[in-house]
């Protein structure tokens, strides 16, 4: 018997819906946990407590990532991480990151329980804010992870009320002058493979149960604040208005525009907005969008964004608004490493799992650890293709099959 067949299924169930439960609002409106408020501290304290009961050594970082080191026979091997996150978008799913983060807890409680040796350590990981939900850019943790943030990164990063994530962390104990002792030292660091749900129809429709991920596609996200003149909406003729909401309108569609002629993979979606003082006979004074634009080509997701920026300067100049651009997050796309994706198809195949290679359209923590060490990633499918909605679904054996495929993963490489 391999390990995939240790694993305990029934505690990774419960796991999973007691993690669920934290941030649930009614099934119309699904989970939310932003990072750094009550409910998602609440997430990761109940996933430290696992790791504690999983017998890990755990720990946080200053910028408020959950570690859990399961130590190897060699203290001198370079450890083997894995994990994913717990934070969700405003009114998200229950499966979305919390799939790879606590099947890396069961993998690697499974691997303890069983005495299965191995060298290298092994770590489990939760990164703080992968989704964009509060502070506009997404993976926050597993970039201050691979030290891509200065101090003064940490003021630039505000949530809608303008709190910054410095803040934030500081009101959640965290001290955020100590970021440089967040970041990881890659000499010290073998692999990192994530597992997660496929957040789209590939595997369904092919009635595959794992995609082993070749490349990762990556997000540019930005603010653009439009700023107009705020004025009455009966008395104020047409000619005289300076409207920053429709000249956020026309920028939309164009982001649409762009997106669907300028490459197959390319996408483009403006998710935030916020109207001042968003009232109906009021023509607004200041209009903020919030916008993403990803692909797997670094040069054309940079082109699409060079000619949204420079639209939205013709549309300013015409509509006599000013337009301000705030770069939020500007990653680029990731290939993952060859080896880790034989080692995950010979997995399944040696477990008579049916596999195939797959893109992710969606960004993971994955796509930073990049930057610092080899990746791997495992998907599981995602009914209809639904994610980051309350209807976000993958069926518990699925989930388990993906558990079962990363603790042999795991097991393999921290041999
Ligand atoms: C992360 O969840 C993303 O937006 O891809
Ligand atoms: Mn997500
Ligand atoms: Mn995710």
């Amino acid at each position: 018997m391999g390990i995939a067949d240790k694993i305990n299924k029934e505690r990774l169930r419960e796991h999973f819906e007691d993690l669920a439960k934290i941030g649930y609002i009614s099934e119309k409106e699904g989970n939310i946990r932003l990072p750094l408020t009550p409910a998602e501290r609440a997430a990761a304290e109940l996933v430290k407590g696992y790791m504690e009961s999983a017998g890990l050594e755990t720990r946080y970082d200053q910028f408020g990532n959950l570690f859990g080191l399961l130590p190897g026979s060699d203290p001198e091997a370079k450890k083997v991480m894995s994990g994913s996150h717990i934070d969700t978008v405003i009114n998200g799913g229950r499966f979305d990151g919390t799939v790879g983060t606590l099947s890396a807890i069961e993998a690697l409680q499974t691997i303890k329980e069983n005495g299965i040796p191995h060298k290298h350590t092994i770590e489990a990981c939760v990164f703080l804010s992968e989704e964009s939900a509060r502070f506009g850019g997404g993976t926050l943790g597993s970039q201050a992870y691979i030290g891509r943030f200065k101090r003064s990164d940490l003021d630039r990063l505000k949530d809608k009320d303008g709190v910054t994530i410095a803040q934030a962390l500081a009101e959640n104990g965290f001290d955020p002058d100590k970021i440089e002792s967040v970041k990881g030292d890659p000499s010290k660091i073998k692999c990192f493979v994530e597992l997660h749900i496929e957040q789209s129809i590939i595997l369904e429709e092919s009635g595959i149960p794992i995609g082993v991920v070749d490349q990762i596609a990556a997000p540019t996200n930005l603010r653009l604040t439009i700023k107009g003149r705020a004025g009455h909406a009966g008395a104020t003729p047409m000619w005289l208005r300076r409207d920053p909401f429709a000249a956020a309108a026309e920028i939309v569609l164009e982001v649409e525009r762009i997106a669907q002629t300028i490459g197959k993979e390319t996408v483009g979606t403006v998710g935030e907005v916020y109207v001042k003082p968003n009232a109906i006979n009021v023509i607004p004074g200041e209009v903020v969008l919030g916008l993403d634009i990803r692909d797997v080509t670094y040069d054309r997701k940079q082109a699409a964004v060079k000619h949204v920026l420079d639209f939205a300067q013709e549309v300013a100049a015409r509509r006599h608004v000013t337009i301000d651009v705030d770069m939020i997050v500007d990653l680029a796309p990731e290939k993952t490493n060859k080896d880790i994706v034989s080692l995950i198809s010979a997995t399944c195949d040696k477990l008579g799992i049916n596999h195939m290679n797959i893109t992710s359209g969606a960004y993971h923590d994955a796509l930073n650890m990049a930057a610092i060490t080899d990746i791997g990633m495992i998907f599981v499918p995602s009914i209809k293709g639904i994610s980051h909605a309350p209807e976000e679904f993958t069926p518990f054996d699925d989930i388990f099959r993906g558990a079962q495929v990363l603790a042999e993963v795991l097991a393999e490489l921290a041999k």
